[in-house]
């Protein structure tokens, strides 16, 4: 049973007003400190309806409320306080956690509804950078969210397979490259040719019209240069595969920059038709001035499309194809006015749905302080730092646990799922700094700690031998009922991370979470022969059950031992 909707119903019978239980729900908020109690109900609304003050409402009102799942009703200025009988919410609470099992927190609001996910994309024939990482990582964990939301997601992997970088990779390709070197090596060795191409280009500036005639004959499908930049496509999207398999993430497309090739003539056909194309020192542009953006630019002097071109496309053919509710492009804050221009052409087309387009964005990866840039080569590449994760993930483990059955699958979830959660546990608009050390600690507020605690969860319910049933008839201890009430709090929590696009809520909630049960292992004899030692195998029980799907949500792997 849900204690805010107890709530919720209780206000309703008191307060004949023509409120809908859901109104009256929307408003009770949990309170920021313990001692205000577990739930409040700010009487503002209900005062403005009333015409009477809201001191007076709280009062009135906290003299009414009654059920035997409160201990204390109490006003507090404009807000009635409401305090949970521990014995009886907690029952209440952890009953209904073993009746909804892995539907625990689930919502049902976004049922029918699609959500379409724009995240990683990252270009080829360049590394996957830690911008890519968060892209990833955090577009996975919002999708979790939608669906456990009830949302239905479409996760769309834009491949950057398209645009004059590759006119410029295939002419340094055919100039410097070596057929072997790049089978060997492909991301390495394509981006050194890259970054050659640019170094050449300061003496011979006369490459960079060779790399934009290169492009053009690929949009025009030449044949030759097609077979190269395929081949270059395919190389890299091998090289992607192998960090989305250890990252665990999956894919419901992966139509790229280029599958839009052929779809921007109708993008410009209808710019035209609505006049909204005009011609600027030979480019074709749309003028956003009432957005008070900049023009947004659509083909060049030579003809060529260009990335926006390509997004505008994109986003069409999404709308079309998915007939999306929301369409989310989890993509760097530097891209945030590319965004707001296509938001904005799009409009100007006079299309509505052009709303529901959201740039999700989020910080940077600093390193010393500063911006990581592959130009100047502070790029550090994800596959060594996973790589690098897992091996001290395996040491650690050595030391813990020198037996421990499937070491190696272990080291991996956890190695994995400590970089995934230093990112998570971070809101996504701050830069964070660059650190393979704190990425890796197992200690404090990272993944191994919340995995650990799940492990240890399950090592207690293993040696307890519980079966799979499990009642719970009450603990009467303070520090199980700081459990209990974490536990309680993880439907809205999941609410409340999807609503504002922030796995870091959920992050940070599954910190207090297995704060609380540590604590209450510390403090208590789970096995102990006594009454109530079922009652707190149960509670262990529910904890592992909230930790395991809190990690899954965040992409992060619960495993049974470490
Ligand atoms: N490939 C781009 C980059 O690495 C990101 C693409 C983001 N998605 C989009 N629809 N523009 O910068």
């Amino acid at each position: 049973m849900d204690l805010k909707l107890v709530l919720a119903k209780e206000i309703k019978s008191q307060a004949l007003s023509a409120w809908s239980e859901e109104d009256i729900y929307t408003l009770i908020e949990t309170p920021k400190h313990a001692h205000l109690g577990d739930l409040a109900f700010p009487c503002f609304k209900l005062a403005n309806e009333w015409r009477k003050a809201p001191v007076v409402i709280a009062e009135e009102l906290a003299r009414e409320l009654s059920s035997p799942l409160f201990s204390n009703v109490e006003a507090a200025g404009p807000y009635v306080n409401v305090h949970f009988d521990s014995a009886f919410a907690g029952k209440e609470i952890v009953s209904s956690i073993l009746e909804q099992g892995v539907r625990y927190g689930s919502h049902s609001f976004g049922k029918g509804r699609t959500i379409v996910l724009d995240m990683s994309s990252p270009n080829i024939a360049k590394p996957f950078s830690m911008g890519h990482l968060r892209s990833t990582v955090i577009g996975n964990a919002i999708a979790n969210l939608a669906e456990k939301c009830g949302y239905e997601t479409v996760k769309i992997n834009y491949i950057g397979d398209w645009g004059t970088q590759f006119g410029k990779l295939i002419v340094a390709f055919k100039k410097w490259g070596d057929e072997e070197k790049v089978k060997e090596n492909p991301i390495a060795d394509l981006f050194t040719l890259y970054k050659k191409f640019h170094e050449e280009a300061v003496q011979d500036p006369s490459l960079e019209d060779d790399g934009r005639k290169a492009f053009k004959l690929l949009e025009e499908g030449d044949e030759e240069i097609t077979k190269l930049w395929k081949w270059f496509k395919n190389e890299s999207l091998e090289a992607f595969k192998i960090i989305y398999s250890l990252l665990g993430v999956e894919f419901d497309s992966y139509n790229g920059e280029a599958f839009f090739n052929d779809k921007m003539e109708e993008v410009v056909e209808l710019l035209n038709e609505h006049q909204l194309l005009e011609t600027s020192e030979g480019a074709k542009v749309v003028r956003l001035e009432d957005e008070t953006l900049p023009p947004c630019l659509i083909k060049k002097t030579d003809g060529a499309t260009l990335y926006a071109t390509r997004d505008l496309a994109a986003a069409l053919y999404r709308q079309r194809e998915y007939s999306f509710d929301e369409a989310l492009y989890v993509v760097g804050q530097e891209q945030t006015v590319h965004f707001k221009q296509v938001k904005g052409v799009l409009a100007q087309l006079g299309y509505e749905w052009a709303n529901a387009m959201k740039h999700i964005p989020f910080g940077l990866y600093l390193k010393d302080g500063k911006k990581m840039s592959t130009r100047k080569g502070r790029v550090i590449l994800l596959e060594e730092v996973l790589g690098e994760a897992i091996t001290m993930a395996r040491e650690n483990i050595k030391k813990k646990n020198p037996n421990l059955k499937e070491a190696a699958d272990v080291a991996k979830e956890v190695g994995v799922g400590a970089v995934i959660f230093h990112d998570l546990k971070n809101d996504r608009l701050n830069d964070i700094e660059f650190s393979l050390e704190h990425m890796l600690t197992f200690e404090g507020e990272t993944g191994p700690y919340l995995q650990y605690t799940h492990a240890r969860a399950q090592s207690i319910l293993r040696k307890a031998g519980v079966s799979t049933t499990f009642t719970f008839d009450g603990l009467d201890d303070s520090s199980s009922w700081e459990v209990i009430k974490q536990l309680r709090l993880f439907p809205e929590t999941v609410e409340r991370a999807w609503k504002n696009y922030a796995p870091s809520i959920l992050a940070k909630y599954l910190l207090e979470l297995a704060k609380s049960f540590n604590s209450y292992y510390g403090n208590s004899k789970i096995i102990n022969n006594d009454p109530k030692q079922e009652s707190r195998l149960t509670l262990v029980f529910a904890v592992a059950s909230v930790l395991s799907q809190g990690l899954n949500l965040l992409g992060i792997g619960s495993p049974q031992e470490m």
